[in-house]
């Protein structure tokens, strides 16, 4: 850790176990004594969960491609101007669950220029990359019946359905590959309790 905190965003398909493990960390780093912000997106300020709903409830058609990319910036920029950033100046550990990774590939994998507009719109107005992003990957037919037996009452995205999911499981690992130095892939089709052991072990590495 530098001059500012550290910024760690978890990824990974619906139902992966991002939520889950994203607290877990939370909670093993405070009780280590540390200054912990734990957050999410769509999301994480006032402003961005009220886009949050618009985003996450209704029909799987209501916005195109192209005004949801807009959405998901608008409600980064309002989470990162007014609780990341402020957090990370403060030197505070900041544990989102989800960030840019989710547009480049959700968005970006929805038509054929879509990657290009979110990389664009990105270098605009958000312009921070964390400093790791924990890849949680498993199978997508697994995600998807943990996700769905949740019933959280936000299943715009998961109505999408298993080829998707499938998609963007490989969409994660290409990411991946494009940003090696700071996406690590963790094997989330373990219990809770091994998958956040091996978390805790390269967000550590980290902070040493
Ligand atoms: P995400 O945030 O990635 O969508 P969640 O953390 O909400 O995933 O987990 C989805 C569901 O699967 C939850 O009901 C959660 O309790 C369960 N779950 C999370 N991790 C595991 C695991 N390692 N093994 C089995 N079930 C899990
Ligand atoms: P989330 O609440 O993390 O869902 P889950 O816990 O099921 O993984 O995110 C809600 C949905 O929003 C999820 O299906 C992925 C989608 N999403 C995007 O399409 N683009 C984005 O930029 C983000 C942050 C999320």
């Amino acid at each position: 850790m530098s001059g500012q905190g550290l910024f760690v965003t978890f990824e990974g398909i619906d139902g992966s176990g991002k939520s889950t493990q994203a607290r877990r960390l939370a909670e093993a780093l405070r009780r280590q004594g540390r200054d912990v912000l734990l957050t999410r997106e769509p999301g994480g300020s006032p402003g961005a969960e009220e886009i949050r709903r618009l985003l996450l409830e209704g029909e799987a058609d209501r916005w195109s491609p192209e005004t949801e990319i807009l959405l998901f910036t608008a409600a980064r920029r309002d989470h990162l101007e007014r609780v990341i950033d402020p957090a990370l100046a403060a030197r505070r550990i900041v544990i989102c669950d989800r960030f840019a990774d989710s547009t480049r590939l959700y968005q970006g994998l929805r038509s054929a220029d879509g990657r290009a507009l979110v990389d664009r719109l990105h270098a605009l107005m958000i312009g921070r990359e964390p400093d790791l992003t924990l890849l949680i990957d498993m199978d997508p037919a697994e995600g998807l019946k943990r996700a769905l037996a949740r019933k959280s009452g936000e299943e715009r995205f998961e109505s999408f359905g298993a080829d998707l999911q499938t998609r963007m499981r490989q969409g994660f690992l290409d990411l991946a590959a494009e940003f090696p130095e700071r996406i690590a892939r963790i094997d989330g089709a373990r219990s809770e309790a091994q998958v956040a052991q091996d978390i805790l072990a390269v967000v550590s590495s980290r902070l040493r």
